[in-house]
């Protein structure tokens, strides 16, 4: 049985982690600078190995040939970036055909496909510009007067719109299929058998956002009955060495949201908790993913409430994912560090970046909050990493730390912090970093492993993961961005953040202003209340309790007189009618002209 509600507002490292969520970014990072240096010596270290491991990755024939080059073409500063993004994100859930074609003359007409033929050596770049050229082509045509106009204008005189949507689905599935490993988990098995090698695995079921409880229902039972395939494919190997399962908690509840804490520790945790009593009977590793920040508090007590219980002790398999551009990062691992040791037990850490930047930048400005729960520069996170990356390798005891990263220098710091060690793992996304990580992985290299997210499902599931993808990649401060692009020197795209981010003059990014000067001096941004942080929450609740004796009198205000014609009646509080709260009286016609009048008879005195 999971124990509910552990009081957590009496822990001082919880409440910590809670005072760091929006703090100002200035202490934030200079904090964070001090828990990432490492010495001189190191530092000149961690630069050559980066160096060594960009120049190596720019040679691999496997960083031209596929996503990485793709992404580079299609950067999102471009039309056509956003135009694909925009294409991914939407086409495949529009569900009639008509809205669909409407879609692609909207979103395809206007882009310059031509633009990027011949750009790039890969070929999967360029099939992909032609069929989208193509596409621009058909929706965009005039008279037809080249060759590939008066052919497209033939096939569209014969089969129109539907034939280019089906087309760019089509086309959809296949960028999908770039970072899918499998439609089911049978499928995905398989192919990871033979990608094997010396990579682990961790698969995903690309389960997220259940809307409902079937949908929910749904993406448990997938994942039940993956970890039973994967579990019989681990054969006894131990969390460590065998593949394991990766779960989003939002694919688990429709409800998983702040305001909601006691349904989700009644129904959430106990499903959560079943799929790692799975997991622990045929001893796999079960990694809870990070999403997005105001999901972060009720996460830690799901996750606390569960790794807690009695069924999962002497079981080392169970982890979390914690985000390093969250300015919550540290205090976050501190705290986790207690409960590893109040739990005996020794978590695997998945130390990633984050993947929800523009949602939570946008997120910010939308409610009107007091700062950000991320970081604004892309080299305070990179900073940021890197002092989680310490702790965590302080912390022997309380954790297994798993770096999952793409970009080299992140790589090279883990190497150097980690040093003769040996019991931690890399990580890296299904279709992503694999010329990178052939530096590492095989024995006649370094010989450490890493295991690849693994996501496994239909392409209706992919959409909001794929998004993710492009975006962070398609962004100009990525790593995976700036390697393929051979004008940047090797020395730039290696460069230390801690030294970069040392020297600033201020370390918020100055385009990107707090949510409250979101409208710079026309106007402050209306103010809002971030009700996912329990201070927040605690604090308002304290204020409205002050009115909760409080009887409330509204009536008609005439020349400062409150004397009204008609008598007042009860009024109750919207969310609990059985509690009154004052009297309103309202106006009535007599109160209305003797308004009137007194400004009548002022208004002389106005004019003069
Ligand atoms: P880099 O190019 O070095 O870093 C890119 C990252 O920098 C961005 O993703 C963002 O986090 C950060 N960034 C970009 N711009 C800014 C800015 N202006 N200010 C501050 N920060 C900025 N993500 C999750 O959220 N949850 C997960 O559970 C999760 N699981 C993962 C599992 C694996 C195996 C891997 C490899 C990644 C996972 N990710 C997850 C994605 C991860 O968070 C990163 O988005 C991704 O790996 C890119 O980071 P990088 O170090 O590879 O690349
Ligand atoms: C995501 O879903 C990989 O968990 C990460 O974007």
């Amino acid at each position: 049985m999971i124990a509910d509600d552990r009081d957590s507002h009496d822990d001082p490292l919880r409440e910590a982690l809670r005072r760091a969520a929006r703090m100002d970014e200035e202490s934030c990072v200079v904090e964070r600078l001090s828990q990432a240096s490492l010495t001189a010596a190191a530092r000149k270290r961690v630069q050559g190995t980066a160096i060594g491991l960009v120049e190596a990755v720019r040679k691999s024939t496997l960083t031209h040939g596929g996503l990485d080059a793709f992404l580079q073409e299609y950067e999102l500063s471009n039309r056509e970036g956003v135009t694909l993004m925009c294409l991914a994100e939407a086409l495949l859930r529009i569900p009639d055909a008509d809205t669909r074609d409407r879609f692609i003359r909207d979103k395809i007409g206007e882009a310059d496909w031509e633009g990027h033929l011949g750009h790039s050596r890969s070929f999967f770049v360029n099939a992909s510009t032609w069929a989208l050229m193509l596409t621009g082509r058909i929706v965009r045509l005039g008279a037809a007067e080249r060759d590939v106009r008066r052919f497209i204008g033939r096939l569209i005189s014969r089969s129109g719109e539907p034939v280019i949507r089906e087309a760019l689905i089509q086309a959809m599935r296949i960028l999908g299929q770039q970072f899918v490993i499998g439609r089911t988990i049978e499928e995905a098995l398989a192919q990871a058998e033979e990608d094997e090698g010396d990579y682990r695995h961790s698969f995903d079921m690309l389960g997220e956002a259940a809307r409902t409880m079937p949908d929910a229902d749904r993406y448990l039972a997938a994942y039940e009955r993956a970890i039973r395939a994967v579990g019989a494919a681990a054969a006894g190997r131990g969390p460590v060495a065998a593949p394991g399962i990766s779960v989003k908690l939002s694919a688990l509840h429709p409800r998983y949201e702040p305001l909601q804490r006691g349904r989700v520790m009644k129904e959430l945790a106990p499903r959560l908790l079943d799929l790692a009593r799975l997991a622990k009977s045929v001893d796999i590793g079960l990694t809870v993913d990070a999403e997005e920040a105001d999901r972060l508090d009720l996460s830690l007590d799901v996750i606390a409430a569960v790794s807690g219980d009695a069924s999962l002790k002497d079981w080392d398999g169970f982890g979390l994912a914690v985000q390093a551009y969250q300015k919550r990062a540290v205090p976050l691992l501190e705290w986790l560090g207690v409960l590893a040791r109040s739990q005996r037990r020794r978590f695997m850490v998945r130390l990633v970046k984050g993947a929800y930047w523009d949602t939570e930048i946008k997120r910010s400005q939308e409610g009107g909050y007091d700062d950000y729960p991320v970081f604004t520069r892309k080299a305070s996170t990179d900073v940021s990493y890197l002092a989680c990356a310490r702790l965590m390798a302080r912390d022997e005891r309380a954790f297994f730390p798993q770096f999952a990263t793409h970009n080299a220098y992140s790589l090279a710091a883990v190497l150097e912090i980690m040093g003769k060690r040996r019991d931690f793992e890399f990580q890296r996304l299904y279709g992503m970093g694999e010329a990178l990580y052939e530096e590492i992985v095989p024995e006649e290299a370094l010989g450490i492993p890493c295991r690849v997210y693994a996501p496994v499902g239909s392409h209706e599931d992919l959409l909001p993961y794929l998004v993710r993808r492009l975006l962070e990649n398609g962004a100009n401060t990525s790593f995976v961005n700036r390697i393929v692009d051979e004008k940047l020197p090797v020395e730039d795209i290696a460069a230390d953040p801690v030294a970069q981010t040392a020297q600033l003059e201020t370390r918020r990014h100055p385009r990107i202003a707090v949510p409250p000067r979101l409208f710079g001096d026309e106007r402050t941004n209306a103010r809002g209340y971030d009700l996912a942080d329990p201070l927040t929450r605690s604090a308002l609740a304290t204020r409205l309790a002050g009115f909760a004796e409080t009887t409330w009198q509204a009536t008609p205000l005439v020349g400062g007189d409150t004397k009204a014609a008609a008598e007042g009646v009860p009024l109750t509080e919207p969310a609990d009618r059985r509690r009154r709260v004052g009297t309103v009286t309202a106006a009535m016609a007599v109160d209305c002209e003797r308004a009137v009048s007194m400004a009548l008879a002022a208004q002389p005195a106005w004019n003069g």
